[in-house]
């Protein structure tokens, strides 16, 4: 029973959709390029954050194909040519009825990217994106361990999570400033 529950459980419970194509921060966001983080990930002045950028950023420099790479030739021919946004799949999208603002964290509480989504910012490559056949959340937000083992601190993003690092910093909010 206990190897059905940790083995084919996980597999029957997740089920994975490939991102529109790879995407490697390390090109963009290395030496190659040396992009700041800012300029596709931008805290506007007003606070909001605009998650991912748009594609007319993308053919800020790929308006036709600079070089032989299979996955720009997709990003080329499928979206900037019809000019069609990229259905990126978020790792760590909650559900509409939590708030999360990155100002808060990020400027006010002057946390690192990679406190809470790890490595993605200096990668090669993006990870597999699956998602809860149930509730239909994306993995990331329970973690990859079904019994809620972390191995790096910033696995799984719950509202345990949430808590757990507020009440650390000696923050307790009410279900409100979450939940609104
Ligand atoms: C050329 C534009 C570009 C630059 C520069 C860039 N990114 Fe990204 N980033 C993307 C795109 C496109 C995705 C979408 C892939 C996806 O859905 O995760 C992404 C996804 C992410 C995600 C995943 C969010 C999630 O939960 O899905 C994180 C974290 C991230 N980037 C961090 C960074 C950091 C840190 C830097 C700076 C070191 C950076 N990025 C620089 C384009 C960029
Ligand atoms: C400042 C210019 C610039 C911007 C802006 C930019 N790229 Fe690139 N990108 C490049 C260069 C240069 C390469 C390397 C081309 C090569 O040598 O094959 C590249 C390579 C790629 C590749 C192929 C390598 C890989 O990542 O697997 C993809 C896909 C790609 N870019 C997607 C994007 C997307 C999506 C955006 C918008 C979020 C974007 N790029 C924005 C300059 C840029
Ligand atoms: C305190 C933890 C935390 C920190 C620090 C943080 N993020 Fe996030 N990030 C999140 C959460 C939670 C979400 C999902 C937000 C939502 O769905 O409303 C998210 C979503 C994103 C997304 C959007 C992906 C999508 O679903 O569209 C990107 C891109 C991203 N973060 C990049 C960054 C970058 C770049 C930094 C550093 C400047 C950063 N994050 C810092 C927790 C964090
Ligand atoms: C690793 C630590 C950490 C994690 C994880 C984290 N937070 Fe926070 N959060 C903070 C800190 C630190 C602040 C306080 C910033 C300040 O006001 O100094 C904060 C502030 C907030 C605020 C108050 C914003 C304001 O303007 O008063 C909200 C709402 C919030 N977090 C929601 C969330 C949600 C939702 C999640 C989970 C998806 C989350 N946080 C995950 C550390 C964290
Ligand atoms: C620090 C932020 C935070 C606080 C405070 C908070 N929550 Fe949440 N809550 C979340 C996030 C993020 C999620 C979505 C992720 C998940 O399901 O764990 C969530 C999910 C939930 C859910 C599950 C709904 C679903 O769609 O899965 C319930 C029910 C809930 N919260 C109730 C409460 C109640 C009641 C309180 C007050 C006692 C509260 N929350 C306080 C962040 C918070």
């Amino acid at each position: 029973m206990l190897a059905i529950g940790w083995i084919v459980f996980p597999i029957v419970l997740y089920k994975t959709e490939p991102q529109p194509f790879n995407f490697s921060h390390k090109i963009h966001a290395g030496e190659q390029l040396g992009m700041a983080c800012e300029d596709c990930h931008k805290i506007a002045s007003d606070g909001r954050f605009l998650a991912l950028p748009p594609i007319s950023k993308c053919a800020e420099c790929h308006a036709s194909q600079i070089g032989q790479n299979p996955n720009e030739k997709i990003l080329v021919d499928k979206y900037i040519v019809s000019n069609r946004e990229i259905p990126w799949h978020g790792y760590m999208r909650q559900p509409d009825n939590a708030y999360f603002s990155h100002a808060s964290h990020v400027i006010v509480g002057k946390m690192k990217c990679e406190d809470c989504h790890g490595r993605i910012g200096s990668s090669d490559s993006l990870r597999t994106y699956s998602v809860n056949r149930i509730s239909g959340y994306s993995r990331d937000i329970w973690g990859l361990n079904i019994p809620g083992f972390r191995v790096h601190p910033w696995e799984g993003m719950n509202m345990d999570r949430c808590i757990h690092c507020h009440a650390e910093r000696g923050r307790r909010d009410g279900c409100i400033q979450c939940h609104k």
